[in-house]
Parts: structure tokens; sequence; C-alpha cells
């Protein structure tokens, strides 16, 4: 008798009209004109890349780190993965409680929120197979207790997807055309008179320094996002005030302006996505 082989599992891939047209199911037909959550176009580019890159099967579980009011985790629930929320402000998971009851179906994956900090997560060592951590380290002051705690809670072969925001000779200002931020350290600042609004640029030393060495985990190379266009005429312009509205039109750049970017524009990302892989 033959032993039968496993039946495979289908990999789990969110596309960016997937990702869009769950935001509309979890969210409702007013996300396509206001914000009501975190979602912009960087997370259109942003949550298929990190769900392709931790390769996702439903079943696999995932501890999302700084999920605040993201929709990506009940995306991923929906598509069979079990999830982790971590996420420093009980309001925020609360939020996502309270958005979870009244959108789980049967089927789902499973869905554990946890009010704690990636500078200390309560967490056993090497017990995570898979973490995501989306547009949201740069918010972390004490960035080299996150490096740290991701190193030791990731399982041997474990795998990390982060983005962050990113600078190849440092940044001495923050963007034209948003509020006022006033610097506060090498690449990082504070928005004018708004407690806990840190936000931080990362160089390729910092990268290696702060999520690398610690453990010595394996950097896959850098993707980017947001250059020339999408960042200086789009991002850094008046027009700031519109772009986390309009979702249609951030879907379309992100089919078509990000990906001639990537291909033909060789100037600094603001954002870079990478994984870290322990060995
Ligand atoms: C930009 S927001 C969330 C981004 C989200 N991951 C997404 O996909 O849209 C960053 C989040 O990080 C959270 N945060 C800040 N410091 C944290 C910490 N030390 N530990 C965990 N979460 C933290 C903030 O409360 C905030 O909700």
């Amino acid at each position: 008798m033959t032993a039968q082989a496993p039946p495979k599992r289908r990999p789990v891939r969110l596309s960016a009209w997937r990702t869009v047209a769950y935001e509309i199911a979890l969210n409702g037909w007013r996300v396509l004109r206001e914000t009501v959550n975190d979602f912009s176009l960087w997370r259109i580019i942003e949550y298929p890349w990190a769900t392709k890159a931790l390769d996702l099967h439903p079943g696999d579980l995932v501890l999302d780190v700084g999920s605040g009011t993201s929709s990506y985790p009940h995306m991923l629930a929906k598509e069979g993965v079990d999830v982790v929320v971590l996420e420093l402000d009980p309001d925020r998971v609360r939020w996502q409680l309270a958005k979870r009851r009244t959108t789980a179906r049967p089927g789902d994956g499973r869905f554990f929120p946890l009010v704690a900090s990636a500078t200390q997560m309560p967490i056993r060592d090497g017990s995570i197979l898979r973490l995501a951590a989306v547009s949201s380290l740069e918010h972390i002051p004490d960035d080299a207790a996150v490096g740290a705690e991701l190193g030791r809670v990731l399982a041997a072969n474990g795998l990390a997807a982060l983005t962050i925001p990113y600078t190849s000779t440092g940044r001495q200002t923050f963007f034209k055309g948003i509020k006022r931020f006033v610097p506060v350290g090498p690449n990082a600042f504070v928005q004018e008179g708004k407690v806990g609004s840190f936000f931080r640029f990362y160089t390729d030393e910092d990268i290696q320094r702060v999520y690398v060495r610690p453990w010595g985990l394996r950097l896959s190379e850098l993707r980017g996002f947001g250059r020339s266009i999408l960042n200086g005429r789009y991002h850094e312009t008046r027009l700031t005030r519109y772009w986390r509205k309009f979702v249609l039109k951030d879907l379309l750049l992100a089919l078509t302006v990000y990906p001639l970017e990537e291909r033909f524009d060789a100037s600094d990302p603001l954002y870079v996505m990478f994984t870290l892989r322990k060995g």
C-alpha cells in the first residue's frame, strides 16, 4: 500500500482588488470616500505584499504587530488564517473585537486580541512562525527593544514581514503639505503638540542594527514604494489632504503607477518592505 500524500493547501493571496473588496465588505461603501481606519494607497500595496511574502495558507497563524484599526487581520481571518492582533492601545483592540463580532462567519480563522507592547510581547520564546508589522514599527521610539523581541519570539525558520519608512541619506524634514512635525532625533519626528505621534525613517544601517544583527536574522531584498510620483508629486504636495480619500483612485495608482515606479524609478522609496528569517 502506498502512503497518500497530504492534500495540498491553497496559498492565500490578496490582490489589490481583493484588498479593496474586503475593505468595502468589512467597513461599507463609505471607505471609498472617507478614511475609517488606516486604509490608504500604501495598504493596497502592503497587504498583498505581506500576505505573499509570508506564504500564508489557511490554518497558519500570524502575529500582527501594531494592528491599530486595520482590516488586515480580518482579511486574513476571512481567508482562514488565524491571527493574533497585538496592539498597545486598548481602544483600538476594542475596535478590532467589535469589528470581529459583527463580521465573523463560520469557516473564518480564529482571532486573538492582545493589548501589549511590541517592546515586551507576552509571547513565548521561539513560538511564532509568521509575523507581520505593517507600517507600525516606525511609531515605536524604543525600536531596539522591538528588534530584540522580534528575534526572541520568532521560531527557528520563522519569518517576519515588515514595512517601514526609508531614507538612504537621512531625513531633516518630515513631509511637506501635512501637519508640522518637529525633529526629535536622527530621522525621527513628532507632530507638534501631539503626544505619542512618533515617526521614524530607517537607513540601511538602521535596519541592520535594529532588526537584523541582534539575532543574526536573514534579510530579504528590500522592496520599495512611494518614489517620485507616488510620494514626491502626490503624497508630499497639497494634494496630501486628499490622499487618504477616494480609494478607487488609490487602487488605480497601485495597479498602474506603482509597478512602473518600481521598475524605472531609482529614487528613494518612502517605505521599504522586507522579510526577516530566523536561521
Ligand atoms: C499606523 S498604525 C497601524 C498600522 C496598521 N498595522 C495597518 O495595517 O494599518 C500604528 C499602530 O501601532 C500602535 N503602536 C504604537 N506603539 C506600539 C507598541 N509599542 N506596541 C504595539 N503597538 C504599538 C499604535 O497604537 C497604532 O495603532
